[in-house]
């Protein structure tokens, strides 16, 4: 397959990347270097993919970049370009950067690949659309979305035209909601990163509310399964599958298995829990395991060592 990966210098892009590739596949990346987080670190997610002849780049903005000439000829476009991260999108004067890259860039890629005539477009939808789960429950696809952050309702249209494409216009696209993923070359802002960085560097690790938080975190690799699993198995256009690594843990769980992996105490500071953060997220993956024939493999402390070593070999 001729594949393009928008987002690909990303914590989840880069990964896809480097298992299609490894695949045999030919595989073109785009990304606009967005300032998240450090270009540096971008471009050394890309290290392994820049050496090899089947991998190339292509830099940019996506709303710039999305033409029918530039999306010519691809069997399959993984679209996972965006804008994440559920608190800094409630930061002032931020919301339009969001709209940016998860709608209107969303939107130019939809209607690119329409015309060039992409046979599969899949999208990188969130858990975060749910806006959490209460007590025990899981969360289903049937469930109405109720995003609880800006972020989120970015995704949440992502998603919705994702769909339309399909219903309305035939487009082949799928949506995949992730749920928390983790691993190495996990983004600095997110959780693991931090706690795993505070056992190695003493700093206190931040934690926003109390710590019962669940979140039902996804190893990468079984991420990227599951999109290539949905690039080679044929499933209704528009349709919409979670993606959730089926062991909900809470976050000061995960503080204590990362201080059994590294042999440190994890310094703790507890502030205040930030707007719209979801109590629990809980995936039911009923509908990928019989459409995709996938379930999650990597269980969370497996998982998490895999992290810890990457995270060494990094600048903390
Ligand atoms: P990331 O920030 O590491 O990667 C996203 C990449 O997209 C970045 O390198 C950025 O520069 C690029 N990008 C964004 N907008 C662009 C544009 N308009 N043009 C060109 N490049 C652009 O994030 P990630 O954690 O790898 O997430 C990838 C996708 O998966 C995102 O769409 C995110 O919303 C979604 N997602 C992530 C998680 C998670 O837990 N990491 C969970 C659910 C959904
Ligand atoms: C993650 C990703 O960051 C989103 O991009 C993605 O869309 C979302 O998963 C998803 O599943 O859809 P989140 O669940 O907030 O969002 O993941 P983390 O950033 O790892 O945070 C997990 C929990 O730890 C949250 O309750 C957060 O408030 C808390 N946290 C995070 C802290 O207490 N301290 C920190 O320094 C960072």
């Amino acid at each position: 397959m001729r594949v393009l990966v928008t987002g690909a210098a990303g914590f989840i892009g880069s990964s896809l990347c480097e298992a299609l590739v490894a695949a045999g596949h030919e595989v073109v990346g785009l990304d606009g270097f967005l300032p998240n987080y450090s270009e540096q670190t971008k471009r050394r997610n890309l290290k392994w993919l820049m050496q090899h002849g089947n991998f190339s780049l292509s830099v940019g903005d996506l709303g710039m970049l999305a033409s029918k000439e530039a999306l010519a000829g691809f069997d399959a476009i993984c679209h996972l370009a965006g804008l994440p991260g559920v608190r800094s999108s409630w930061v002032d004067g931020q919301f339009s950067a969001y709209l940016n890259a998860n709608v209107l860039a969303t939107q130019a890629i939809l209607a690119a690949a329409l015309e060039s005539g992409t046979p599969r477009v899949l999208y990188a939808s969130s858990s975060s659309v749910y806006g959490g789960a209460s007590g025990n429950q899981l969360l289903d696809e049937a469930l109405a979305p109720r995003p609880t952050s800006p972020y989120a309702v970015t995704k949440l249209s992502g998603e919705h035209l994702f769909s339309l494409f399909g219903t309305e216009l035939g487009l082949g696209t799928v949506s995949l909601r992730f749920f928390t993923v983790y691993g190495p070359r996990q983004r600095p802002d997110m959780a693991m990163y931090r706690i795993i960085r505070s056992a190695l560097t003493q700093a206190p690790f931040r934690v926003y509310g109390d710590g019962a938080q669940t979140r039902d975190f996804t190893f990468v690799s079984d991420v990227v399964r599951a999109i290539i699993a949905a690039l080679d198995q044929s499933v209704p256009r528009g349709s919409v599958m979670n993606v959730g690594g089926g062991t909900p843990v809470g976050l000061l769980d995960v503080v204590h298995e990362v201080e059994a992996i590294t042999g440190k105490k994890v310094p703790l500071e507890f502030v205040e829990r930030g707007p719209g953060d979801p109590v629990a997220t809980r995936a039911d993956t009923s509908l990928v395991h019989q459409r995709l024939d996938w379930t999650p493999r990597v269980p969370l402390r497996q998982g998490l060592e895999h992290q810890v070593t990457w995270q060494l070999g990094e600048p903390l």
